[in-house]
């Protein structure tokens, strides 16, 4: 035995010499902030310039004096993008690049389960790993203040308690593999075709009550190692260097210890760069090595004119200091990380997460005379209709766009699915909208072209409806420009197309007609009382035909709730009745750097935004925010609440009885709301503070429980700068929609 202790003492002294003799940044004994400190005392001027700047359009530079490798970036969100060559935006052109596309995030949102949120992450930094990737840029979480964005398809809906809640599993289960989140576009990124010029001009209530939530959720819960500052300016200044948001809110008050990345060509000058919280820029100009004498990333802001500076005296090594620890932090936390696994690439467990959450994100709008789910049986026929059934939804969208290594496109989901219970399919195109099938190289193999005349596609369509037992049509947005698309918004909230035309004319002849809308985006549907049946299927990614003929044939139950509030007219979105976007246009004459002209968009609706809106103005929307129908039926029952009154630093556990009260097991979502019944501030009506998927079987109820504490009632009070609840009564609404709450309850807080 003594032997034995004597022999283990030998080995740990053994190893606690070699550990001494190791520098102190190998050491893995210390503390990461110790050998962050140390590598960077190591660390030269050029070498510390080097890596807070990229060196290709979507790496950076390590050390490699020191052992520490280049940094691999990639777009981010909804699967790893193809690789593009060194210094150019064309496709690497190689053949193990694809990947498993994940459903774009107002899906995931639609879910409202943070556990396929945590899914989403792990499955997205599995195949990160396997492709060499150190950080991906994504999730997004901008608001969806209006439905015409071109990039609300990236980003979590409307309400900052929703995408809170949704944002930080994602991050967590990412970076726990190694891989950093960078979150995205921070801030108040809500006007992509002015994204470059606008300057964003919101009150303070609305900046923290509405659009930064889930960014300080992302950072202070999720610990996020990454935020990407956006294009747009904010009081004043470019948002990838700007004292508000990145010094004085992030990294002072949220306590980020994270680096800032530039979006892609958002730095705009070393002196702001310099001093307003940039750590890492990246994208600057798009020219690249090819079209400069010098190495044109030596150009950078953050490159050979800091360095310069520094040199000169204009800017101090603390400066570049502070930006390069946050840098160290960053490989100690991804390359550097000894805990990191290699991931793998297309595994049928991604598929299979990409397809859960599809199916969970799919929300069913509308579902009268029971028409889905579809009856079938042998000999029962189906006419599928729309270009959406055969156009790749994967390609396109801007940055967003990935290259699959499957899509399984709607139409040939629905002749699988049909086919298992003897049933066929048809198809007629009925409308011809967008044949590009290409960006950036990915392109797809289904070629779009069509001949016919706009009625030459409808009368075709319309002459098999006639016979057919049902119709379903997918239609709805694509991933092209002026669709759902980065750099350019809708310019009109009317489906494209006429789709709306031919809707209409097939639902004259057949009454079993089923509309399924793709998108990220709401839109105007003027046939929707003229079908009896409506789904929101989003862009599902890989797995799209699978998941949406899973749920339209009934072999999964739709549990899925909208993340936004879907219009009848522009006018049910605060930014639109208020004429507010693109807003008031002036040029600021108080510009802060270089001669970009600042146009100021002033959001006008402060915070009422979506639900917040369409409350405050009275209106009904088509379709609520948290909306979303089942093939059960739900029985919220028993409200009660654990205390009657709050103390300030307490909390209250209000419980509800949810019953299924149909035939088929299902899920639903109780949604907590919470009134505010006297303030001395204007307050939205209601305000989400809570919500809780359950799974129940035909006849089981259950109890569910959701606690708050004092930040649900609180406010941002603008004199003074924090957040503030102020004493007296609320209400607790309860219900499974933001326009179906039935069970009330009030309490007090002390
Ligand atoms: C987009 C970012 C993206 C970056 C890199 C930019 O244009 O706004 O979201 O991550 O490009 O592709």
């Amino acid at each position: 035995m003594k032997k034995i202790y004597l022999a283990v003492l030998c080995t740990l002294c053994a190893l606690s010499a070699q550990a001494q003799s190791l520098p102190a940044y190998l050491d893995e004994t210390k503390t990461v902030e110790q050998r962050v400190e140390d590598a960077l005392q190591r660390m030269t001027l050029q070498e510390k310039i080097r890596v807070i700047h990229a060196q290709s359009k979507f790496s950076s530079a390590g050390v490699p004096r020191l052992g520490f490798p280049d940094f691999w970036t990639s777009d981010g969100p909804h699967g790893v993008r193809p690789n593009v060559l060194w210094d150019e935006w064309t496709q690497a052109g190689q053949s193990n690049d694809s990947c498993v596309a994940f459903p774009a995030l107002t899906c995931l949102a639609a879910t409202w389960n943070p556990d396929m949120s945590a899914a989403y992450g792990k499955a997205l930094g599995e195949e990160a790993r396997y492709r060499g990737k150190d950080m991906m840029l994504g999730p997004g979480v901008n608001i969806y203040r209006t439905p015409l964005n071109g990039r609300n398809f990236e980003y979590m809906g409307e309400d900052p308690y929703l995408a809170s809640r949704m944002v930080v599993p994602y991050i967590q289960s990412l970076q726990k593999l190694g891989v950093a989140a960078c979150v995205k576009h921070f801030a108040l990124n809500n006007d992509e075709p002015n994204r470059m010029v606008v300057n964003s001009v919101v009150s303070d209530r609305a900046l923290h009550e509405i659009y930064l939530p889930a960014f300080r959720a992302a950072v202070t819960e999720g610990k996020a190692w990454g935020i990407m500052g956006s294009y747009n300016f904010y009081k004043g200044q470019h948002n990838c260097h700007n004292q508000y948001l990145l010094n004085d809110i992030l990294k002072r008050d949220w306590q980020f210890d994270g680096v800032v990345v530039s979006d892609w060509g958002g730095c705009h000058s070393t002196d702001q760069a310099v001093a307003n919280g940039l750590d890492m820029e990246f994208g600057t100009g798009t020219d690249g090595m090819k079209s400069r004498s010098k190495n044109a990333y030596d150009n950078y802001y953050l490159a050979l004119p800091f360095q310069e500076g520094i040199l000169k005296g204009k800017y101090t090594m603390q400066q570049l200091d502070e930006k390069v620890r946050r840098v160290l932090r960053l490989f100690f936390r991804t390359t550097l990380n000894p805990q990191r696994k290699p991931g793998f690439l297309c595994s049928d467990d991604h598929y299979a997460t990409a397809r859960s959450i599809a199916q969970e994100g799919i929300v069913l709008l509308k579902n009268q005379r029971h028409v889905l789910p579809l009856n079938l049986g042998k000999g029962k026929r189906v006419l599928v209709v729309g270009e959406n059934a055969i156009k790749s939804l994967i390609i396109g969208g801007g940055s967003s766009n990935l290259k699959a290594q499957r899509e399984v496109s709607p139409l040939e989901g629905m002749r699988a699915a049909c086919a298992r219970y003897g049933a066929t399919v048809e198809y007629e195109r009925g409308y011809v909208g967008d044949v590009n099938a290409e960006q950036d190289g990915v392109s797809s193999s289904i070629d779009l072209n069509d001949e016919r005349s706009a009625d030459r596609l409808i009368a075709d369509a319309v002459s098999k409806a006639k016979g057919a037992d049902y119709v379903v049509f997918f239609g709805g947005l694509n991933k092209g420009a002026f669709q759902d698309c980065e750099g350019t918004d809708r310019k009109a909230y009317d489906l494209p197309y006429d789709q709306a035309k031919v809707v209409d004319a097939l639902a004259r002849v057949n009454k079993n007609i089923v509309y399924v809308n793709l998108s990220g985006n709401a839109a105007a549907l003027p046939f929707v009382s003229r079908v009896p049946a409506v789904v929101q299927g989003w862009f599902l990614g890989s797995e799209a035909g699978e998941a949406l003929a899973s749920v339209l044939t009934g072999q999964v139950n739709p549990s899925g709730k909208l993340p936004f509030t879907w219009g009848n007219t522009l006018e049910d979105y605060g930014s639109h009745a208020l004429d507010a976007y693109p807003g008031v246009w002036r040029t600021n004459i108080d510009k802060q750097d270089e001669n970009t002209p600042q146009i100021d968009e002033e959001y006008k609706e402060g915070i009422y935004v979506g639900y917040r809106w369409t409350d405050h103005a009275g209106r009904r929307p088509l379709f609520a925010f948290g909306h979303g129908l089942s093939y059960t039926t739900f029985k919220l029952s028993g409200l009660k609440a654990d205390r009657s009154s709050m103390q300030r630093d307490g909390s209250i556990t209000f419980t509800v009885n949810v019953k299924n009260t149909g035939k088929r097991a299902g899920a639903e979502v109780v949604q907590l709301y919470i009134h505010d019944a006297k303030a001395s501030v204007d307050r939205p009506y209601k305000e989400l503070k809570g919500f809780r998927k359950v799974m129940l079987q035909p006849g089981e109820s259950r109890e569910v429980s959701i606690s708050i504490d004092n930040s649900a009632l609180s406010f941002y009070d603008e004199a003074r700068h924090e957040w503030k609840s102020e004493p007296g009564e609320f209400e607790a609404l309860v219900g499974t929609a933001s326009d179906n709450l039935p069970c009330r309850l009030k309490f007090t807080l002390q």
